[in-house]
């Protein structure tokens, strides 16, 4: 049987709260609570627990049916989201993936560092498709992912030598420096020309300073540079908005905003494999700072883990398959990134680095995605600890010359024959899957409701409802 841990309680909808209150004399404080929910209706966290690329776009464009807003609260266009669905496969970067339902507004947060040509580029290449941008949002607070950071990425990159990170090259490590340092460009500046030009000034010459002096690089072109951006800002002007308010007051309607995470986390800045990591929060915190929505608002965090482990760039993955078993993972599941192109590097299931995972962002449930892919194997491992200096690690250890150092202590599951592609109902799945499914639910320490069987929207079991109203 799959694991069947106590629940959050079931939020009352808006008529069956005010109902209840009636019919007490005096409220109590439960129904005060539930009073105080009917009007700030919740939001729903879809986060990607390992390292990314779990599948997040799939599951978040199969969700958005139900939902009214869905948001990106952190990165930029470091993040690459395939969704297969009637309209055909796309790429996403930047445009959340609830984009393709006529109902939902797609709204990217202040958290997120916008490359405006990016951003248009993808904008153009999904109207071209026949999908309708008019519901997108870009806040006006997001930073700029300007051309330097994007130079400045790659030549700390070739700094770094054999210690590069192998980042996606797309500048968000600057970008987000530069929003720390309070020398950042936001989205809304781009359509003020007099205080972009003021802003500008100071912002460039202090990295001229750094590409000449530093890099021996050529300096910027600041007047061509402003002209830029000046065009950029009225090509996204009828995208611009507070979308802190327009979310806010969403969930005072009761409308149902879905919160689409980017990268993994173990790639958040402050939880993940440093400095090995993305530069934002990509955890569940990153969506209540990187939206302006408060924590108690949210009502699920939904973690989305791959069934095994995929990793782009450097860093440790204890899991790592240098083998013939990890090339056929690779090739049979085409794990390239799908912004860099980059092959993924493949292991087994982490489970310490997934129960990790659990527990910097309180899952309330999991999704468990691309099982369809080891159909067919002898057999299955599940990584349930650590060796290192010859101690045994069941907690993921945070000293990284350590993770370095760790190797995987497995458990060795059989495998299965008949295959779980494109199954939707439990009862489909070979005994052996299911106890492969049960195993990992104990693991990584919540309930598994989806598990996802291929890459096309409707390819998934549930086994609940990922929350009572979705
Ligand atoms: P994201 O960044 O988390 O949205 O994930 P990516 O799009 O980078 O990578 C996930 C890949 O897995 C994509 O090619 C998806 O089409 C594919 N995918 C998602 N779920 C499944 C699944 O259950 N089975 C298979 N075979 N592919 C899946
Ligand atoms: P999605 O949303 C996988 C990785 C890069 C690199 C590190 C830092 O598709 O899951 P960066 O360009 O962010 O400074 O690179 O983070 N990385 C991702 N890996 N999926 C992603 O996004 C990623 N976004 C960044 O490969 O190791
Ligand atoms: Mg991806």
């Amino acid at each position: 049987m799959l694991y069947n841990p106590p629940r959050p309680a079931p939020i009352l909808g808006v008529g069956q709260s005010l109902q209840r209150a009636k019919s007490a004399t005096l409220d109590s404080a439960a129904t005060c609570r539930a009073k105080k929910r009917a009007t700030h209706l919740p939001a729903y966290g879809i986060i990607g627990a390992q390292w990314g690329d779990e599948g997040k776009g799939k599951v978040v464009d199969f969700l958005a049916e139900r939902a009214d807003i869905v948001v990106r609260f952190s990165g930029g266009n470091n993040a690459g989201h395939t969704v297969i669905n009637h309209m055909g496969e796309f790429a996403l970067h930047l445009v959340p993936a609830g984009i393709f339902w006529p109902h939902v507004t797609a709204v990217i947060g202040p958290g997120v560092v916008v490359d405006p040509a990016a951003l248009l580029e993808e904008i153009d290449s999904l109207e071209a498709r026949g999908v309708d941008t008019k519901r997108l949002l870009v806040s006006d607070h997001a930073h700029v992912v300007m051309p330097y950071h994007i130079q400045l990425d790659q030549l700390e990159e070739e700094a770094r030598g054999r210690n590069a990170i192998g980042t996606t090259g797309r500048g968000i490590g600057p970008a987000y420096v530069d929003k720390t340092a309070r020398a950042g460009i936001r989205i809304g500046d781009l359509t003020d020309e007099a205080y972009l030009g003021e802003r500008l000034a100071g912002v460039v010459a202090s990295k001229n300073q750094v590409l000449t002096k530093v890099y021996g690089a050529e300096p910027i072109d600041e007047p061509a540079l402003y002209k830029q951006c000046l065009e950029f800002g009225v090509r996204l002007q009828p995208y611009i908005a507070s979308v802190e308010q327009h979310i806010g007051d969403a969930l005072k309607r009761g409308e149902r905003v879905v919160l689409e995470g980017a990268q993994g986390a173990m790639l958040d800045l402050d939880h993940g494999t440093y400095p090995y990591v993305t530069s934002s929060n990509v955890t569940i915190g990153g969506a209540c700072s990187g939206l302006g929505v408060p924590p108690q608002q949210i009502h699920a965090i939904i973690g989305i883990f791959k069934a095994y482990t995929s990793r782009v760039g450097a860093g440790p993955m204890a899991t790592e398959l240098d083998d013939a078993i990890g090339v056929d993972i690779r090739e049979r599941a085409h794990e390239y990134g799908v912004t860099t192109g980059r092959p993924r590097r493949v292991g087994w299931f982490d489970g310490i680095a997934a129960a990790h995972s659990t527990q910097i962002n309180g899952f309330t449930s999991a999704v468990l995605t691309r099982l369809d892919v080891l159909d067919g194997m002898s057999s299955v491992k599940v990584c349930v600890a650590y060796e290192a200096d010859g101690d045994r690690y069941e907690r993921f250890p945070s000293l990284p010359g350590l993770l370095d150092r760790a190797t995987p202590i497995y458990e060795e599951w059989p495998g299965w024959t008949s295959p779980t592609a494109g199954a939707t109902q439990l009862g489909q799945l070979p005994a052996e899957a299911r106890a492969y499914v049960d195993r990992i639910e104990q693991i990584i320490g919540c309930p598994i409701d989806l598990i996802s069987t291929g890459p096309k929207r409707h390819e998934s079991i549930t086994v609940r409802p990922l929350v009572p109203e979705l």
